[in-house]
């Protein structure tokens, strides 16, 4: 038998819990041994729950069990779980989590604990929810030189943006209803300002090129200054309005990584993404593109990831994964020099523009600065990229 504990039994938490009831016997059978949910560490009074037997609230009870094997950490934020997570791998277990905030942050050191101890620490849940796209990337893709990565990667603002153009609810409204499906973050100004996103595509180019680049070193922009009226005119004019993690890596070795609404072409595979639905392009220079896409959020999705995670590190006892990053990225500096193209809204046609619709221009490419003076000169009252 192998033994696994949660700790946080929030909705991802409680999502594992109820993928192992749910699908308990067939995780045994593609194990070859029973999958035991020993302890559950929560805060919370769990005594009228059906996991009353597991609940403990000391987390040395789980890192002085020398039967162990796998600990989950659901608790999100960067704090305890940050603390939890080093003492679980330092202690030998293997560790699987959800925290794209924890990875993002503190990646780098705690796959150097997981590695020194010889334990697993996976984290496929922590992008795209449900979505199997970290072990394509690192596994099935290996063979490539990744070129660009970009996609959406937000469940809660995907789906606050369709329920507001196709279900014309309000957003304070659409935001509720994220929040009430479990999509949301715990303070969601992480998902409405592109926070979330950001940290995802800091941990697809982390693991895409072996380097670390930081959320706070790249520029991200949310959907809280999104206007309706852009979403209108680019829809009449064959666009979709798509919030974009956007990284590449250009032939000099320098990379960049961002987050902005783009204007995405109809014809883009990206565009007719709607709802909770997440879709993350890789481009290798062997395999061309490849898109992924699934549920970016929720519990069961989530907890699927995760669940394939614990199967896989205790598949991987032995001879553990390895992944890691290390020295940080050579950043491009949007503002310096990453050519881009630009939708303008405003009542003078910007130099060198192409009318998309009355007083909408697309131009470029021209780099992030060049296209804000250019936005001050026509008093531009939107300026979005366009994914090209
Ligand atoms: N708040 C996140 C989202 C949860 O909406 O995508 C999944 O990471």
């Amino acid at each position: 038998m192998a033994n696994f504990a949660i700790m946080g039994f929030g909705i991802v938490g409680s999502g594992v819990a109820e993928v192992l009831r749910m699908n308990g016997e067939s995780i045994a059978r593609k194990l070859g041994e029973p999958l035991n949910l020993k302890y559950i560490l929560d805060v919370r009074d769990l005594s009228a729950t059906p996991y009353a037997k597991q609940a403990v609230k000391d987390f040395s009870v789980l890192e002085n069990d020398p039967e162990l094997d796998v600990v989950v950490e659901s608790i999100g934020g960067a704090k305890v779980a940050l603390e939890f997570t080093r003492r679980a791998l330092l202690a030998g277990k293997h560790v699987v989590t959800s925290n794209k905030e924890l990875v993002a942050t503190h990646g780098k050191e705690l796959l150097a604990i997981a590695k020194e101890k010889n334990v697993n620490y996976l984290f496929e849940a922590s992008v795209g929810g449900g979505i199997p796209v970290l072990r394509p990337l690192f596994q099935c893709l290996a063979g490539n030189q990744i070129q660009e990565i970009v996609g959406i990667l937000n469940g809660t603002t995907n789906y606050i943006l369709t329920r507001m153009v196709k279900g014309g609810v309000t957003f304070a409204e659409a935001l509720k209803e994220a929040q009430s499906k479990g999509y949301a973050e715990a303070n969601p100004a992480a998902d409405v300002e592109g926070l979330d996103a950001g940290r995802k595509i800091c941990i697809l180019s982390d693991l895409a090129w072996g380097r670390e680049v930081r959320p706070e070193d790249i520029s991200i922009q949310g959907i809280s200054h999104l206007d309706l009226k852009d979403v209108d005119i680019a829809s009449k004019a064959g666009y979709r309005v798509k919030l974009l993690g956007r990284a590449l890596r250009l032939e000099d070795g320098r990379q960049a990584a961002y987050v902005a609404p783009h204007l995405v072409p109809e014809d883009c595979p990206i565009a007719p993404v709607d709802d909770v639905f997440n879709a993350i392009m890789i481009r290798g220079n062997a395999v061309g593109d490849v898109m992924f896409y699934g549920r970016g959020a929720g519990d069961l999705p989530t907890a699927s990831a995760v669940m394939g995670d614990v199967l896989d590190a205790l598949a991987h006892r032995a001879k553990r994964r390895d992944l890691g990053w290390s020295e940080s990225a050579p950043l491009i500096r949007q503002e310096q020099d990453l050519p881009l193209f630009w939708y303008l809204r405003s009542e003078s046609a910007p130099e060198g523009g192409e009318k998309l619709a009355e007083g909408a221009y697309i131009t470029g490419p021209l780099s992030v600065k060049d296209a804000r003076e250019l936005a001050e000169k026509v008093n531009a009252a939107a300026l979005l990229p366009v994914l090209r």
